[in-house]
């Protein structure tokens, strides 16, 4: 079963100012193969979740700088910087976690290691032990993970929550899973006993792994293989935040209803025209169709989802904040707005709203 958000802590009142204790989960991954909106819905559930005075770190692994792009900020350096505000009043930070920086950092913290950090970081050795051992890289990118998302001051978190723009699908499970294993390595020492206390904050109720994905037949497959994946390790399933989902309109078009309607607007149907515009509406039937499988096929796998709108006009930083509504509504229960009808009959009986897909938010309603 997928955690329900729908709880929120209340908020406090009388002289206490301080925003509400943060809602469990905090620790949000998402994966998702390349190009299916990773980066842009992680930025999308960071403002998100910035609601209510909530700091929300968003961190990025591999130093691409892909959220300096969805923000159109500097790059980030290897240090949290506030990028923008949240939804609700909130702040979201940004992080690039640069994995040699890392290293160093944890070199240093097990090992005290001083100036022979920079030495190792000057002949390269850095480099070459990620290389030689790729898990190594992993250990430590999440070790870094731990280590921000455990840390408190005056018994409150520093960040509410940490949303990670994550490894794609055929790399998550074994990202995450990769301190169970150096756990088990190593039984005795500090590597064996900081990877055993990752993975049991990556085993809890406090972290949870969404999964960005386009709603085609392809992307449908891949994306029950990872929940699969990541089920068979004990990993927390969150939402399959469905991108680029199209308004589900369809009603039956025929050649002539398709002529007499552009007749009526005063447009006088050549064939060309009708052709094509047969063609564009059967194309987005088989879209919409695709959809409507995928959603059935997330049901019967009892995986919860979020559909996500195309927005026509592409993704801006405005843009990316009515992303962040829909998917607030979605993590508090109330947004599953395609696909509750698969049959095209009862759709006709009973039209529904399509998901916005012009900034506005027509999800807001209680599930
Ligand atoms: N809901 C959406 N509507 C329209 N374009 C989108 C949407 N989500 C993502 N995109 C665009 O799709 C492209 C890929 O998104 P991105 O977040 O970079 O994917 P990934 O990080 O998985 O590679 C980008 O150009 C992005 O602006
Ligand atoms: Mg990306």
């Amino acid at each position: 079963m997928s955690p329900s958000y729908a709880s929120r802590t209340p908020r406090r009142t009388g002289s206490d100012t301080r925003p509400p204790a943060p809602p469990t989960p905090r620790l949000h991954f998402v994966t998702g193969k390349g190009g299916s909106g990773k980066t842009t819905l992680a930025s999308a559930l960071a403002l998100a979740l910035a609601d209510e005075g909530h700091k929300v770190l968003l961190v990025e692994l591999e130093g691409r700088q892909d959220l300096a792009g969805v923000f159109g900020i500097a790059p980030l350096p290897y240090g949290e910087r506030l990028v923008t505000s949240g939804l609700g009043g909130g702040e979201v930070y940004g992080l690039a976690i640069d994995t040699e920086e890392a290293f160093l950092e944890y070199l240093e913290m097990f090992y005290r290691m001083g100036s022979a950090g920079k030495v190792l970081h000057k002949v390269g050795a850095v480099d070459f032990a990620t290389t030689v051992a790729p898990g190594l890289k992993d250990i430590l990118l999440t070790g870094k993970l731990k280590e921000i998302t455990s840390r408190s001051a005056g018994g409150r978190w520093i960040y509410d929550a940490v949303v990670v723009d994550s490894p794609p699908t055929g790399r998550i499970a074994r990202f995450l899973n990769v301190t169970v294993e150096s756990g088990r390595l190593a039984t005795t020492g500090p590597i064996g006993r900081h990877s055993r206390s990752v993975a049991t904050l990556l085993h809890s109720p406090q972290t949870t792994v969404h999964i960005a994905a386009l709603p085609t037949a392809m992307a449908l497959q891949e994306c029950l293989e990872t929940v699969a994946e990541l089920r068979a390790v004990d990993l927390p399933v969150g939402r399959v935040l469905l991108n680029q989902v199209v308004p589900d309109v369809y009603r039956p078009v025929e050649r002539t209803g398709l002529e007499d309607a552009l007749r009526r607007v005063g447009v006088e149907p050549d064939g060309g025209l009708t052709e094509a515009l047969l063609a564009q509406y059967e194309r987005r039937r088989g879209q919409v169709e695709a959809q409507r499988r995928y959603v059935g096929r997330l049901r019967e796998e009892d995986v919860s989802y979020v559909a996500v709108p195309e927005l026509t006009g592409g993704v801006d930083a405005g843009s990316l904040y009515s992303l962040a509504e829909t998917i607030r509504s979605g993590l508090d229960g109330a947004a599953e707005p395609f696909g509750e009808r698969t049959s095209p009959e009862t759709r006709a009986e009973e039209e529904r709203d399509p998901p916005p897909t012009d900034g506005t938010d027509s999800t807001g309603g209680s599930a």
